[in-house]
């Protein structure tokens, strides 16, 4: 989860490398450093604990530059956050940078520690350099020295090296980590994710597990990890521009992307949908009608965010389609041996597309023989090159560490394959797939009602900002977004908060309420809307505070009009995505006036890369 940039060209590097850091820094921002070879060939290296801005100072101060080097921002796994710990780390004439997590680093610790060799950190990246500079003492061949070294590690792995004694060289190698490689006309950059590279170029080549790319300022060679054999690259153009990737005017990333979801959603369905004789087109999935009526199960598997989306699909396909779902959190999916075979359909979710436990998952359905798709925001990510069928949510960058405008995009892409799937296998007529699209095509100037609207929304945050523990209920298809609008709470604002399936009040969580914990409670007419309001009054007659989200006019039962956020109406299966949005802004609002960083939570990162 860390952030990693090189650069090798015919210009000055550093600040393009210090750039490149810049828009990685939502990837870990405990420590950061940069090591670049100057004009006398010589290593400059220059670290810093804490943010960017630390080791911009430094620079500021003990300025390094040259036309060869990389950078690293770091996301602690193995040692605090300090100095010592920053990358890159260097032994001999190497200098390192890594993102990823060395499972055998402690056994290679103490063999190079029994050959003499003395340490400086406690993270597992110098055992790397040190193995490679104990490696290429062994072989003196720099290129032979890098593929020793790499073969020995065990566990997940990007890494750039620079070395002195070759100033015309840079090396990288990937295993799990995601790497890119951007060309320019006169030089060649590396980085973990694509806008640390959009600003000077689109063309980009992704890396395949267990690759190594050698570059000079003429050119590169790909080959195998395993066995040295050279590797055709393919470069993909990025249709992303450098502005998307920047705030545009607003505080935070994540206020940008709460605004950005009308138009994420518009270019998700337009991506699937054809306007004209309103069918759905999924070009990159490779899933028609006669797979489909093969299958007899679905899983569907994710991590955090991404795995309420998971659960609000469960409602829709079961509804829809008529076939049994699981849902699991990926973390437990990859290790309960779950039962897989060619008749079972299992979808990942992944904004990223490279967080390691859904990887994981999603090789547990590859070697089992499942029918794997996946559904992601991040072209040519790792997971969207490992399954054999794609949905793209059109989101465009998401930098925010907490994800919004992935997790409705995420919304439509689910929306549309129960959708598919039901029209294909004869679930639903042509006229309830019309209107099912009808619905998605009136949903953004809904959800632009909403965002317009956020006075109360935002008074809301100003009373209750200071209150530790929050409650969220909902039922129904509301129910995931209960989980959604308590994780996006906590994980920015840092005050605890638990979403609960309202139906469970009388099995435990009642037992919370009294007059210092907010019940956010989310209510949709239809059959549930009498049990949400039985509910509500449970939590009133014990002097709980209700705050709710009504689908329609407020209503009296539910308590005073200034605690009720009346919401548009659309179907069960769209209201997650309009009910998402006020949470998303008062979880938003409570963060900025508790002065949390908002697109930078502590202890988080964008993309759990790591295991
Ligand atoms: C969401 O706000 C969090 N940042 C986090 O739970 C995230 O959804 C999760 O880590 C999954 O990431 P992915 O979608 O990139 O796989």
């Amino acid at each position: 989860m860390c952030g990693i940039v090189g650069y090798i060209g015919t210009s000055e590097g550093r600040d393009i490398l210090i750039d490149g850091l810049r828009k990685l820094e939502y990837r870990g921002y405990d420590s950061a450093g940069i090591a670049m070879l100057g004009e006398d060939s010589k290593l400059q290296i220059v670290r810093c604990k804490g943010k960017l801005s630390g080791l911009e100072g430094k620079l500021a101060e003990a300025p390094v530059s040259g036309s060869l080097g990389i950078a690293h921002t770091r996301w602690a796994t193995h040692g605090r956050p300090c100095e010592a710990n920053a990358h890159p780390h260097r032994s001999g004439p190497f200098a390192l940078v890594h993102n990823g997590i060395i499972e055998n680093y402690a056994l290679l610790k103490e063999e190079l520690e029994s050959n003499g060799h003395r340490f400086s950190s406690q993270t597992d990246t110098e055992v790397i350099v040190a193995l490679l500079d104990h490696e290429w003492q062994q072989v003196k061949d720099y290129r032979q020295a890098v593929r020793n070294t790499l073969k020995k590690l065990k566990g997940s792995f990007a890494v750039v090296i620079v070395n002195e004694l070759e100033p015309d060289q840079l090396v990288a190698a990937k295993k799990e980590s995601p790497l890119i490689l951007g060309i320019t006309e006169n030089a060649f950059l590396l980085a973990s994710d694509v806008p640390a590279i959009l600003p000077y170029t689109r063309k980009v080549i992704y890396l395949n597990d267990e690759e190594i790319v050698f570059i000079s300022r003429s050119g590169f060679q790909l080959e195998s990890l395993p066995d040295g054999s050279p590797r055709t690259a393919f470069p993909h153009w990025v249709d992303w521009n450098p502005i998307m990737a920047e705030k545009a005017g607003y505080k935070h990333f994540m206020l940008k992307e709460i605004y950005e979801q009308p138009r994420a959603v518009i270019d998700t369905f337009r991506s699937v949908i054809d306007l004209e004789s309103r069918e759905i087109h999924f070009a990159e999935l490779n899933l028609d009608r006669n797979l489909l009526r093969q299958i007899d199960k679905v899983c569907l598997v994710a991590c955090g965010t991404s795995y309420h989306a998971a659960m609000v699909a469960k409602y829709m396909i079961e509804a829809l389609c008529r076939v049994p779902v699981e849902v699991d959190l990926a973390s437990e999916f990859r290790s309960r041996n779950p039962v897989l075979n060619e008749r079972v359909l299992l979808v990942v979710i992944s904004q990223s597309g490279e967080t390691a436990d859904t990887r994981a998952a999603l090789k547990e359905g590859l070697d089992k023989g499942a029918q794997c798709r996946a559904i992601v925001n991040v072209v040519g990510s790792s997971i969207a090159r490992m399954a054999q069928g794609v949905i793209y949510t059109h989101a465009g960058p998401e930098i925010g560490v907490a994800s919004t405008k992935a997790f409705t995009t995420q919304l439509i892409a689910l929306y549309l394959l129960a959708a598919y799937w039901a029209s294909e296998t004869g679930k639903l007529t042509r006229e309830q797939t019309a209107q099912m699209i009808q619905d998605l095509i009136e949903l953004p100037s809904k959800m632009e009602k909403i965002l317009s609207d956020t006075d109360k929304i935002n008074g809301w945050a100003r009373k209750y900002m200071g209150f530790k523990d929050f409650l969220y209920l909902a039922r129904g298809t509301l129910y995931p977004i209960a989980l959604e609008g308590a994780l996006k709470l906590k994980e920015i604002s840092y005050i605890h908060a638990e979403g609960y399936a309202a139906g469970e009040m009388k099995h435990g969580p009642i037992a919370l309420i009294d007059t210092e914990m907010p019940v956010m409670v989310l209510i949709k007419h239809g059959p549930l809307f009498e049990k949400m309001l039985s509910n509500i009054q449970e939590v009133k007659a014990r002097d709980g505070i209700v705050l709710a989200l009504i689908e329609g006019e407020t209503s009296d039962a539910i308590g005073e009009a200034g605690n009720q956020f009346g919401m548009p109406v659309t179907s069960d299966w769209l209201a997650p995505v309009l009910f998402s949005l006020p949470l998303q802004l008062f979880a938003y609002q409570v963060a900025v006036l508790r002065g949390t960083d908002v697109d930078q939570p502590r202890n988080l990162a964008k993309s759990v890369t790591v295991e």
